[in-house]
């Protein structure tokens, strides 16, 4: 999506070779009107699949989810960063091993809000590994809903997110592909 590109190039600021800073427009002061667009653009490309459900991790993946929940007139499901609940079976809980920030949490879901009916669009700002993303879907299959396929802001192409989720047949759709960065450059794939 050229919008997202040129914003980044104009407001993103690679730290180094591994992290974007986007936080003028994204994940600590967000752009309202970029992100209904970006929403849109999601939602456009998944429209035809039958989404019932839009759900993302907390708490940068809220904007966007939202944004692109309104744009297909179906719910947004937060699944939510909580500490271990003992044996509560009123929810789904999974592990999630973040590499970046060298931690594991507990991802958690509701059972009241996905069910087995329930066909499901993750969103989320950045792929990265992919970790994050492969443990939202492993929670929502608890619920034996299914997935439609994971929209995304920024993927980082050079890291192995992409891959490891079509290894699992998971369709991936990012408004922007960043092939390579570093201090100061940033090159987005063809
Ligand atoms: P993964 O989820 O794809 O496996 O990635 P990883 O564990 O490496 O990323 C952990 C967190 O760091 C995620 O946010 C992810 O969105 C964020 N992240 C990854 N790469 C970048 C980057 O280049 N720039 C920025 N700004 N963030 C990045 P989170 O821990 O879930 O936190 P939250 O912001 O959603 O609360």
């Amino acid at each position: 999506m050229k919008l997202l590109e040129e914003k980044i190039k104009q407001d993103g600021v690679a730290v180094n070779k591994h992290i974007l800073k986007v936080d003028s427009f994204i994940n600590h002061q967000v752009d309202p009107g970029l992100m209904q667009e970006m929403g849109q653009e999601i939602a456009g490309h998944f429209r035809e699949k039958g989404i019932t459900k839009v759900a993302t991790i907390e708490s940068s993946g809220i904007s966007p989810a939202l944004m692109t929940a309104l744009a297909l007139n179906v719910p947004m499901v937060i699944l939510k960063k909580q500490p271990s609940k003992i044996l509560n079976q009123d929810l789904y809980q999974t592990v999630v091993t973040s590499f970046t920030k060298e931690t594991n949490y507990e991802l958690t879901l509701s059972k009241k809000y996905i069910t087995a009916d329930d066909h499901v669009l993750l969103v989320d700002d950045f792929l990265a590994n992919g970790e994050a993303a492969t443990a939202a879907i492993r929670l929502i299959r608890m619920s034996h809903a299914t997935i439609a396929g994971l929209g995304v802001l920024i993927e980082k192409s050079f890291q192995p997110g992409h891959e490891k989720l079509a290894a699992q047949g998971i369709e991936v759709y990012a408004l922007a592909r960043i092939a390579k960065m570093g201090e100061n450059y940033i090159e987005f794939q063809e």
